[in-house]
């Protein structure tokens, strides 16, 4: 297949260039009814491709034309058997995944430190998991990935498990070892699921770490918005091999994709597709010594540090996405989140993370060497600017809680009933400093990374509590509670 042609984004072209007179969806008829300013803003071309599911436009729900091409040809690009396009980003990717791989009841091995999309899909298809637990990095304060042994060990203890979820990379770019991990549960006879929301390029260059599809996972999502150049809430959905039922993906996919999927947002999916297929590895190439460049220049600075190829072999790390520029600012006394505010009140400049410790830096095939040297030059000057306090001081607040190990993540609560009958039982509004003891029914993810402290089933212990009133205190968004500001929390009614 010819991997510089764009089926679907020329279907659109055509439509547009036979001059159809529209009696259809979107209401705003190719932008004619559409308010001028924001017309004029957003600009005809967009509109006037923003059209319906029709014969020549083909259905993403049941394709047949040209939305068939574009996936098979998405598909050859990856390495896959089959390929998806999502319009809901990888949250609805890895409901999808669950509720192709895995039936009520039935258990599914699971990293603790998955994105909240992960519960979404638990309750949704009312499986049980089983926690793994990832490698904690004391020294850098974060979770890195799933190791091999842990998943050897957790389908030794628990041989009912049906299928394994992982993800890699990470939010902050650490991959794991997706090899040797196919090995050990395509070796029990399990189903892998691989959530690589953060991965969508490592197929096009061999510096980076190993596709999720190269290493033979059933299914694995990627979010073709995030690190690739398709619009927002676009994410493509690989499958290989025949361990998962085709039939069942493609009905689930029906039930979640929106009979009405923004038709732009599919053609920019095509041609993110051809661009990574016919130049990603030059593109991939120029950012990665963009990215190593920055990251050199950043280490350089005194007071910083961004980690890099040093840290493979840590547990936990088997590779690293060098296009990730996580600064640890922690040592010039500012929080991550200090710093992120800084970085944009001071210098416009707005990053993709902050945390206590870092922020973390995206560089795309879209960032520009003007945009990396404001980077560094920002750093610099607030690396030479004397802190006033320093929030790590030694007698500090934030250190002695450190030194207490208050920082670390609460470990995790018992469940005490399946995320799907949690979420769906009666429940009540409870004071959340009274909540000890009680069943959670929501979840609860501090934002970013967006990881659970606590779902849906399980108990709030004074621990969960007094974490999360920290996190409060620091400024982080907490997702995810029924009353935003925690005062109140949902849990599972009592009975008598
Ligand atoms: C690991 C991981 N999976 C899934 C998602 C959800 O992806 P999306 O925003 O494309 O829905 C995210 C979002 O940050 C994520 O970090």
């Amino acid at each position: 297949m010819d991997q510089s042609r764009t089926p679907y984004f020329q279907a659109l072209l055509d439509y547009v260039d036979a001059g159809v007179v529209p009696f259809h969806t979107p209401g705003h008829i190719q932008g004619e009814g559409m308010d001028l300013a924001f017309r004029e803003f957003i600009g005809d071309n967009i509109c006037a491709i923003d059209l319906t599911p029709m014969p020549g436009i083909d259905d993403l729900l049941q394709p047949t034309e040209a939305i068939k091409e574009a996936q098979e040809l998405a598909a050859l690009a990856w390495g896959a058997e089959r390929t998806f396009f999502l319009i809901n980003g990888s949250t609805s990717g890895n409901q999808c995944m669950m509720m192709t791989a895995v039936n009520p009841g039935d258990r599914i091995a699971v990293p603790r430190n998955s994105h909240k999309s992960m519960l979404g899909g638990l309750v949704m298809s009312g499986a049980a998991p089983v926690y793994m637990q990832p490698e904690v990095d004391e020294e850098l304060h974060m979770d890195h990935c799933v190791t091999p042994a842990t998943v050897e060990r957790t389908l030794a203890e628990n041989p009912d498990v049906v299928a394994v979820y992982l993800v890699s990379p990470t939010y902050y770019g650490v991959a794991a070892d997706l090899a040797a991990i196919e090995q050990i549960v395509h070796g029990a006879g399990k189903v892998l699921l691989v959530d690589e929301a953060w991965g969508p390029h490592f197929h096009f260059h061999p510096a980076l770490p190993l596709s999720a599809t190269a290493a033979g996972a059933d299914l694995c999502i990627n979010s073709t918005h995030k690190m690739l150049s398709a619009f927002s809430q676009c994410a493509m959905l690989h499958q290989c091999g025949d361990r998962v039922r085709v039939d069942r993906l493609k009905a689930v996919l029906k039930m979640f994709l929106s009979t009405s999927p923004n038709l732009p947002m599919v053609a920019s999916m095509d041609v993110a597709r051809k661009q990574m297929a016919t130049e990603g590895a030059a593109l991939l190439s120029r950012t990665i010594d963009l990215a190593q460049e920055t990251r050199r220049r950043i280490n350089a600075i005194e007071g910083l540090y961004c980690f890099g190829e040093e840290l493979q072999g840590r547990p936990g790390v088997f590779d690293l996405d060098p296009t990730k520029i996580t600064v640890t600012v922690k040592h010039l006394g500012y929080t991550g989140y200090e710093a992120a505010e800084l970085l944009r009140r001071r210098y416009n400049i707005q990053v993709e993370l902050a945390d206590l410790f870092n922020v973390v830096a995206l560089f795309t095939i879209g960032t520009t060497r003007d945009a990396a040297e404001r980077l560094v030059e920002a750093f610099a000057e607030i690396a030479r600017d004397d802190r006033a306090v320093d929030m790590f001081a030694p007698s500090g607040v934030l250190e002695r809680r450190l030194q207490r190990g208050s920082f670390r993540l609460p470990a995790i609560p018992p469940m005490r009933m399946l995320p799907r009958d949690a979420f769906l039982a009666e429940t009540e509004l409870v004071a959340f400093k009274d909540s000890k003891g009680r069943i959670c029914a929501e979840t609860l993810s501090p934002y970013p990374p967006g990881i659970p402290v606590i779902a849906p089933g399980e108990e709030l212990t004074g621990e969960i509590i007094d974490y999360l009133r920290l996190e409060l205190k620091a400024g982080v968004r907490i997702q995810g509670p029924y009353d935003d500001r925690l005062r109140q929390i949902r849990v599972v009614k009592e009975r008598g």
